[in-house]
């Protein structure tokens, strides 16, 4: 009978200097967890680095890669007094009186503590109603702490534009619902200038799911864990076109760095995983458009283009 195949005892009786112990030697959770059912993958979550989060086919030029941080390592405990050939154990902890500490239970290094599964890997072949459950239930970064309640999307199938912002703000995260703020006003009103109803015909999303505090800028490795949603989005509703919103979602949709003024007025082509080509047009962020109206007149340019495109 070993540890790794047969169902764990009831979790033993510790005194909190053997629970720091079995910290230090990395086997608190196995040691007083139940062993998982099914080996999961060990590895924290893998994010691409250095690569556009979607590959844009044309125009390269303008399309320079954004630097996609990988997600920081956890923390490691803070390691007090380190002993001399004991790496990671405290003197303070290995000189203390009392009970000696439990001898490290005996497995293999396959039965590690189960590591969270990367987003890609988990909704590799979610349908879009799995995924907004997956979505909803989703701790991939730390977003998910301050949260009221994950924003999917909304929208009407067969998909004919899917609309792309930033992340929610304060009404969508009370909601759980997209542009429902001043923002999803006029957006509705931009969107009912050219024929187009949030319910018959566009989707509408952000790149990231959860709001960031007080609304300020997603991090690298908060777009890092939340833009496979946005990908398997794309995948799943297969839209004819996309619009993109604001200067956060062009740059990290498209993967440059460009700035809106250079990329709006002109149609992108976004290249899916499955080799299906997207056209994409930029506009201004209703939230910007309300702060500088006169800047709708462009915006309204960008209406048509992507109208004319059908
Ligand atoms: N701004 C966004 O980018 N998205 C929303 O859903 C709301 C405001």
């Amino acid at each position: 009978m070993t540890p790794v195949s047969t169902p764990a005892p009831a979790a033993p009786r510790v005194n909190p200097l053997q629970r720091i112990w079995l910290r230090e030697i990395g086997m608190e959770r196995l040691w007083l967890r139940p062993a998982p059912a099914a080996s999961r993958p060990a590895a924290e979550p893998q994010v691409p680095v250095s690569k556009p989060v979607f590959p844009v086919s044309a125009p390269a030029a303008e399309a320079p890669a954004v630097e996609v941080a990988a997600r920081p390592a956890a923390p490691a405990t803070p390691a007090a007094e380190p002993v001399p050939g004991r790496p990671g154990i405290p003197a303070s902890i290995l000189n203390r009186k009392g009970p000696p500490p439990p001898p490290p239970p005996k497995v293999v290094a396959e039965a590690e503590a189960p590591a969270p599964i990367p987003v890609a890997e988990a909704i590799r072949n979610s349908t879009l109603d799995e995924m907004r459950e997956q979505v909803v239930s989703c701790e991939a970064c730390g977003l998910c702490k301050g949260r009221r309640n994950a924003v999917f999307g909304h929208g009407g199938q067969p998909t004919r534009w899917l609309v792309v912002g930033e992340a929610p703000g304060e009404q969508e995260d009370r909601q759980g619902q997209p542009f429902v703020g001043r923002s999803g006003q006029l957006l509705d009103a931009m969107l009912s200038a050219v024929s187009m109803s949030r319910e018959r015909d566009v989707f509408i999303t952000n790149v990231i799911k959860c709001r960031p505090p007080g609304n300020r800028n997603p991090k690298p490795e908060e777009i890092a864990a939340c833009s496979p949603y946005l990908m398997r989005q794309i995948a799943l509703l297969k839209p004819e076109r996309i619009l993109v919103l604001g200067r956060f979602a062009a740059q990290t949709l498209l993967g440059t760095d460009a700035t809106i003024g250079s990329l709006r007025g002109r149609i992108h082509q976004l290249k899916t995983d499955e080799g299906v080509q997207i056209p994409v047009v930029v506009s201004y962020h209703p939230a910007y458009l309300l702060r500088s109206p006169g800047e709708k007149a462009r915006a309204w340019q960008d209406l048509k283009l992507a109208a004319r495109m059908g």
